[in-house]
């Protein structure tokens, strides 16, 4: 379950250390229930998609509660836990209670597509849905779970998204026709995407003594309750972002450009522009913490952390 949920849009380099720090210091269902939120995203700091972490906790929370801490035994009770869909119950299922269910991310459905010559739009939900149908009847009871893994890992390994699959090493090659018809490259069919939307930000590194400024993103929304660099939308000149310290009541002593970032979200992208400013004041707006108070405390978003050696330096 913690595996499938950090995997979700994560490599899985990426995420064997935070895999095995997470189940050392939370090892059952109860001591995720109880953990406290800040333990918990910085557990998870750097993944990346914090709903997930908070999703597993109230997850944990039910389990607890409504399954008498059991772990659930069944795709419809592994859905109606939060942060579980379709895919992940299907991979829960398969690979953690060896049950007959499928798990089809984009990987699996150009696999399918693929080896059955479908040019179906796989962008269309029903597209999906049918291929996990289709799926379901033919897995082979004993080896649900390697059935499930050796889908994902024909997608991720063998049977790839840009450029030239290596259909040399596929077990499957003799039997896709769009390989003998040099045609994987048409397949799967997709309708084009929406562009993803840019927001410019300008991100303030306020400095006073060995302490840096952070502040708390609204509950709602992107990044939602996560700590951050103070900072605002569009992009300022150097003496507006002055006039604005002056503004948050900061006694700006001095301002220096610091870097600009880009940060890619699935839906937005922000283009940020950093200043730094030694201030003389530090208004209780913001949470002052010092590098250390900050690494022990606060988990930052990967967003911001681009700016971290220009804040600390
Ligand atoms: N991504 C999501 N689940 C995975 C799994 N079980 N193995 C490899 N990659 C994955």
């Amino acid at each position: 379950w913690i595996s499938e949920i950090m995997l979700h849009q994560t490599r899985v380099e990426a995420v064997k250390p935070y895999y095995e720090r997470f189940l050392r210091e939370l090892p059952d269902v109860a001591s995720l229930a109880a953990v406290d939120d800040g333990r918990l995203l910085k557990l998870w700091e750097g993944l990346g998609y914090y709903s997930r972490a908070r999703n597993l906790k109230k997850a944990a929370q039910r389990i607890v509660s409504d399954f008498g801490g059991r772990f659930p035994a069944s795709r419809r009770e592994l859905l109606s836990l939060p942060g579980i869909g379709d895919y992940t119950a299907g991979a829960i299922a398969s690979i953690a209670l060896s049950l007959p269910e499928p798990a089809v991310d984009g990987n699996v459905l150009r696999v399918i597509m693929r080896l059955t010559g479908c040019r179906e739009d796989v962008s269309r939900p029903a597209v999906k849905l049918a291929v996990a149908d289709a799926l379901r009847l033919i897995y082979p009871a004993g080896r649900c779970g390697d059935f499930t893994q050796a889908l994902m890992e024909l997608g991720a390994l063998v049977c790839l998204p840009n450029g030239e699959p290596l259909c040399d090493n596929c077990p499957w090659r003799e039997l896709c026709r769009p390989r003998r018809e040099e045609s994987t490259g048409e397949i799967p069919a997709k309708s084009p995407k929406k562009p993803r939307r840019e927001d410019a930000l300008t991100v303030f590194l306020l400095r006073n003594g060995d302490s840096a400024a952070f502040r708390r993103r609204p509950k709602s929304g992107l990044l939602a309750g996560m700590w951050e660099l103070p900072n605002v939308g569009g992009t300022l000149s150097e003496p507006a972002a002055f006039a604005l310290a002056q503004e948050w009541g900061l006694a700006p002593r001095s301002i220096a450009p610091a870097g600009e970032g880009t940060h890619i979200f699935t839906h937005r992208q922000w283009n940020m522009t950093a200043f730094r400013i030694e201030c003389a004041a530090v208004p209780d707006t913001f949470r002052w913490v010092d590098r250390a108070g900050f690494e022990a405390e606060l988990a930052l978003p990967s967003a911001f952390r681009c700016f971290l050696d220009a804040l600390w330096r």
